[in-house]
């Protein structure tokens, strides 16, 4: 793989390229300006030949190919019946809180968090209840006693847990992930566990499913994973709910059909198993050029641009960069970086109250390009001075 080749995305209906015009560098959207491995590719291509996109489904070899990956990388074993679909990790979690919750419950979040989990809770008439993360020399912890309290609330029905948590880039330990295990199982709460980033995990961390860190989670726990973060697939809308609670997987499954939302995309299948069969090595590879950009960000940042700093993410190539030395906040923060240094960032507000003087930088771009980015950043906060 050359990943440092620059590949026009824009007029090519991405979302992240559509939103920046001219000029503009985008570091928001947490997709990957790299092309996919090449077998998923070529996978691609043959499915693209044959030429027939009719109706899909699901075949063993797509089982096996999800069995045999979190076997291989987080020795974690899984029955092929608690493998459910969804388009997308979003979409599964709003159907599962029209299962789990009705309106006026409490559904748990740990702010700053993915901000989308926000519309899924009020979608459903919750309330957001916030289990804040502690912001402490530079990294976050979780706060437990917090959650105790949260979770005893006998209208707390739901917590979504987001590990390895974006945007701040934490891997939770297998201590603190059985901590929250053993809240909720106490509580009665259920735990929808976002494992999207689990693959783009940094030397030196170890992602543990939560199915793996207490023997009776699994039966009040979902577990939502996909290929699209860790090969760059997000557009095949192929996502993966394990739900090993046999009633829930049931109702789970009818409102698959009463939505008609069961079958997968004509090339999902095809990527899934191409992912997860025969593109490990370009994962490794994928993290090496990763881990290499964050080095050279966070150096950058340290030498020249000492009044933003980036919190060290152990997973995900994202980077929580606080801001707050530069005395902006909100969408002024934003903007300023859009119009001052064309770089458009994600908004670090719309995360939650403590990402005021936030913003989420992608780095899964090629080296020339951040090059470009971290020097035009700096361009900017000089004349901030
Ligand atoms: C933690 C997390 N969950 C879910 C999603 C989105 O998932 P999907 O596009 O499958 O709905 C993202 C995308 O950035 C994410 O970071």
């Amino acid at each position: 793989m050359n990943w440092n080749d620059c590949i026009e995305r824009t007029h090519t209906h991405s979302v992240k390229w559509s939103a920046a015009p001219d000029e503009i560098i985008p570091m928001c959207i947490a997709d990957m300006d790299f092309q996919v491995a090449p077998e998923i590719l070529e996978a691609m291509k043959k499915k693209a030949e044959h030429g027939i996109y009719g109706y899909t489904t699901f075949c063993d070899r797509y089982y096996r190919s999800i069995i045999g990956w979190w076997k291989r990388r987080f020795d974690m074993d899984i029955d092929k019946e608690w493998i459910s679909f969804s388009p997308g990790i979003i979409p599964g979690i709003n159907l599962l809180l029209q299962l789990l919750t009705k309106p006026g419950d409490h559904v748990i979040v740990q702010e700053p968090v993915y901000y989308p989990f926000y519309s899924t809770i009020d979608n459903h008439q919750c309330n957001i209840v916030q289990n804040s993360l502690i912001y402490k020399n530079g990294t976050y912890e979780m706060d437990f006693s917090d959650l105790e309290k949260k979770a005893s609330d006998p209208k707390a029905k739901v917590m979504i847990l987001c590990s390895p948590h974006n945007p701040v880039g934490r891997v939770w330990t297998e201590d603190e992930l059985s901590r929250v295990a053993e809240i909720c199982l106490k509580h009665d709460v259920w735990i929808i566990s976002d494992e999207m980033h689990g693959d783009l995990v940094y030397k030196g961390n170890r992602h543990y499913p939560l199915f793996s860190v207490h023997p009776e989670i699994k039966n009040r726990a979902i577990l939502c994973a996909a290929p699209s973060k860790t090969f760059n697939v997000a557009g095949l809308q192929t996502s993966i709910i394990m739900i090993p609670n046999k009633e829930l997987r049931e109702k789970y499954q009818q409102k698959l059909f009463q939505y008609g939302l069961m079958r997968p995309n004509a090339f999902g299948v095809e990527g899934t198993i191409a992912a997860y069969e025969s593109s490990e090595y370009w994962l490794e590879e994928l993290l090496v050029y990763l881990e290499d950009n964050l080095q050279y960000v966070l150096d950058y940042f340290q030498t020249h641009i000492p009044e933003i700093i980036p919190i060290q993410p152990e997973a995900t190539h994202l980077i929580w960069l606080d801001c707050s030395k530069l005395g902006m906040s909100g969408e002024q923060l934003f903007q300023y970086f859009l119009k001052e240094a064309k770089i458009k960032f994600d908004e670090g507000y719309k995360f939650g109250d403590s990402g005021q003087a936030f913003l989420r930088m992608n780095i899964a771009c090629p080296r020339e390009r951040l090059e470009i980015a971290v020097k035009r950043i700096q361009g900017c906060v000089i004349k901030v001075k």
